[in-house]
């Protein structure tokens, strides 16, 4: 593994496919080892834009576009960072020898789709997982809720992240409402959903699991700590590391994170998410890069989960050591700005142990995350009353007219 000057003929080029929060700190950890990045998205001045050599605004669905830009950039690898990709253009290119997808053309393809991801793990792998169905029509989820799933159930849609179109039901009359939601919610509208049995976790894990080159060449699995966060209506609002847990459910966890993480192949970072309860493991769905409840490793760890994906995918042997417990809180923009001013910050970054990451987004919404408070401690419990208290101190203002 060697890599070349940016910017010259031999420069070693990485295209972002979707430039977020998560996609910025990974093109930070590449850009730090001298890799040229090129940085993609839907939308102007998305945070990786900010800080790659080139940015691009194209429809990542759009199989002209998006082949076009692979042409004129010629990445050696392609790094997708969102979901909703045209698979079967990546599919092309790497068949052509044009680049190489992380993690793999195969793992893109599965987790893009709930469907897919939940029929290998499940079905292919036989790992245990909440009981679920698929519905193309409100009829056929009501007589999958009455076959068996029954209530409490979530219902979502087969292409969604971030909890979006995502609710829980406790009785029949949500139904229609849920089915609606998830039609209109999901970001490709299929009118597919999932619906699943809700299963009574004591808590929930994201195991960042990584495939990386051993100093010998040889792909290795190495497991991070594990996350443990709290969600609010599907989305993130608090993570920490080292979730504690019994040895055998960390074990059970570990086991189900390699047959997965094995099974999608390739190299890279992936986040596993599982529910615990007790000694007994569920397999939730994984992400075939880096993770949001993952962004408490920028405290937390030697190398933080961007750092890890960018060694991983290069090639480069990896170190997942913990450093410090630590925990991550979300700020939102509180409000629709699209010039958002942060007020506060002193206030915050004067919480023993904080530092804050503001991701530059051009656009806030009420519910949109806009940035990350993380801090360090001597346990878990007080790096998280020190997380919270740092990202309720940084205030978000509107200055638009
Ligand atoms: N079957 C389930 N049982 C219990 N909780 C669930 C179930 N499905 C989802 N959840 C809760 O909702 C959160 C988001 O669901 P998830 O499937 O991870 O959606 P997303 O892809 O939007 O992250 C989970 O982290 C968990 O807290
Ligand atoms: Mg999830």
């Amino acid at each position: 593994m060697s890599i070349g000057t940016p910017l010259s003929k031999n420069a070693t080029r990485v295209m972002l496919l979707g430039s977020g929060e998560l996609g910025k700190e990974v093109i930070i950890a590449l850009q730090r080892l001298g890799v040229e990045v090129i940085a993609v998205d839907r939308y102007a001045n998305a945070p990786g834009h900010q800080v790659a050599h080139r940015a691009h605004v194209i429809d990542m669905t759009d199989a002209v576009a998006l082949r076009q830009l692979v042409e004129q950039e010629r990445p050696h690898l392609i790094v997708p960072e969102i979901e909703a990709l045209n698979t079967a253009v990546l599919a092309d290119i790497e068949q052509q020898g044009l680049a190489t997808v992380i993690p793999t053309v195969k793992a893109v393809q599965l987790t893009m789709n709930r469907e897919g991801i939940r029929r290998l793990a499940a079905e292919t792998l036989g790992l245990a997982t909440s009981p679920y169905a698929f519905a193309g029509s409100l009829a056929e989820l009501q007589a999958a809720i009455d076959a068996g799933i029954g209530y409490p159930c979530f219902i979502k849609p087969t292409m969604s992240s971030s909890g979006k179109g995502q609710s829980r039901i406790t009785s029949a009359d949500e139904v229609a409402t849920a089915w609606d939601y998830a039609a209109t919610g999901g970001r490709v509208n299929q009118g597919r959903v999932i619906v699943e049995g809700q299963i009574d976790f004591d808590y929930e894990i994201t195991l960042l699991t990584v495939r990386a080159r051993n100093a010998d060449g040889v792909i290795e699995t190495c497991f991070c700590a594990p996350i443990g966060h709290r969600q609010v209506k599907g989305d993130y609002v608090e993570s920490w590391q080292p979730q504690p847990m019994l040895p055998l459910a960390l074990e059970r966890s570990q086991h189900i994170a390699k047959a997965v993480t094995d099974s999608l192949g390739g190299l890279g970072l992936f986040g596993v998410e599982l529910f615990i309860k007790g000694e007994d493991v569920w397999f939730s769905e994984v992400s075939p890069r880096p993770h949001d409840t993952g962004m408490v490793t920028m405290a937390s760890q030697r190398f933080s989960e961007f750092d890890l994906h960018a060694r991983a995918i290069l090639g480069l042997p990896v170190d997942v050591g913990l450093r410090d417990p630590a925990a991550s809180a979300v700020i939102y923009g509180g409000a629709d700005s699209k010039q958002l001013r942060y007020e506060g910050i002193a206030a915050a970054l004067a919480v023993p142990a904080s530092d804050i990451r503001l991701f530059g987004k051009p656009e806030s919404f009420a519910r949109r995350r806009m940035g990350v408070a993380l801090a360090t401690g001597a346990d878990i419990d007080q790096a998280r009353e020190r997380a919270t208290l740092a990202a309720s101190l940084v205030k978000p203002v509107s200055d638009d007219a």
